[in-house]
């Protein structure tokens, strides 16, 4: 007891433990989604959008807890952690356009998805996984393939017993510490390996997509943990 109260005033003390800035690139859904989910976890959140003065991107800096907007290149500068919120076939281009992201975590939840017809038929749009782009794009920033094959409302609502989601990234300090931040978020996770593995993910919800729109026989899939 004596050992928790010493323990208490030594952190009173130092101020509180400072949680990371997080630059979310992205104003739609999912940025939205991660973005309250971050600050909701005490991370300085920071809105990388093209516009940042908009009225979308100032309502929603309004609705997220201890949150600013910058333009995207200036957002990642700041910040520890980046989330690629952005449309699939902009990744690329986007990712190109931020500063030396070197020791930082990128958290790429993006999916090629390039869709035509009604109904609606998907289909991949790149010649290798979007995480392996980011990765080539920023060689010495750590990036976790993370949240691409669940919906966005599912990451601010999960349901119990939680979507296991799958994290693919050559460095394993960076998709523990994702995995942290996803069982904070009340998700779940495995790991699946290298970066190599986005595709897998990548496809994986290509098929699901296609299937639930024009799929005969609905199906769907789910990772879990083998013992
Ligand atoms: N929707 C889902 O449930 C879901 C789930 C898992 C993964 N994903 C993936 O996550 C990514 C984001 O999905 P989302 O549903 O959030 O997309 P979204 O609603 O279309 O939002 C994408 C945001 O990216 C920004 N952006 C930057 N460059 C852009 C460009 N060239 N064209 C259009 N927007 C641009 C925009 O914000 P600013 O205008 O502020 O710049 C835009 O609001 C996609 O790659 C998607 O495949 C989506």
């Amino acid at each position: 007891m004596l050992q928790r109260i010493i323990l208490s005033l030594l952190l009173f003390a130092s101020g509180p433990v400072p949680g990371e800035t997080v630059a979310v690139i992205g104003t739609g859904n999912v940025g939205m989604a991660l973005g309250t989910e971050f600050a909701a976890l005490d991370h300085t959140v920071i809105y990388g959008s093209r516009n940042p003065e908009s009225e979308k991107t100032k309502a929603l800096v309004e609705k997220t807890r201890n949150a600013t907007a910058a333009l995207p290149a200036a957002a990642a500068a700041q910040a520890d952690v980046i989330v690629l919120a952005v449309p699939g076939m902009a990744t690329e281009s986007v990712v190109k356009t931020l500063c030396d992201l070197s020791g930082k975590i990128i958290i790429d939840p993006t999916n090629p998805l390039i869709v035509e017809g009604d109904p609606p038929t998907f289909t991949y749009g790149t010649d290798r996984s979007l995480g392996e782009i980011v990765q080539e794009a920023h060689p010495d920033a750590f990036v976790v393939k993370a949240f691409n094959t669940i919906n966005w409302r599912l990451m601010i609502d999960p349901p119990t017993p939680p979507p296991v989601i799958p994290l693919a990234g050559d460095n394993a300090e960076a998709k523990e510490q994702v995995a942290e931040w996803v069982r904070a978020m009340g998700l779940d996770s495995v790991d699946v390996g290298g970066i190599y593995h986005a595709r897998a993910t990548e496809y994986l919800i290509l098929m699901m997509l296609n299937n639930s729109f024009t799929g005969s026989e609905k199906f769907e899939v789910v990772f879990q943990p083998a013992d």
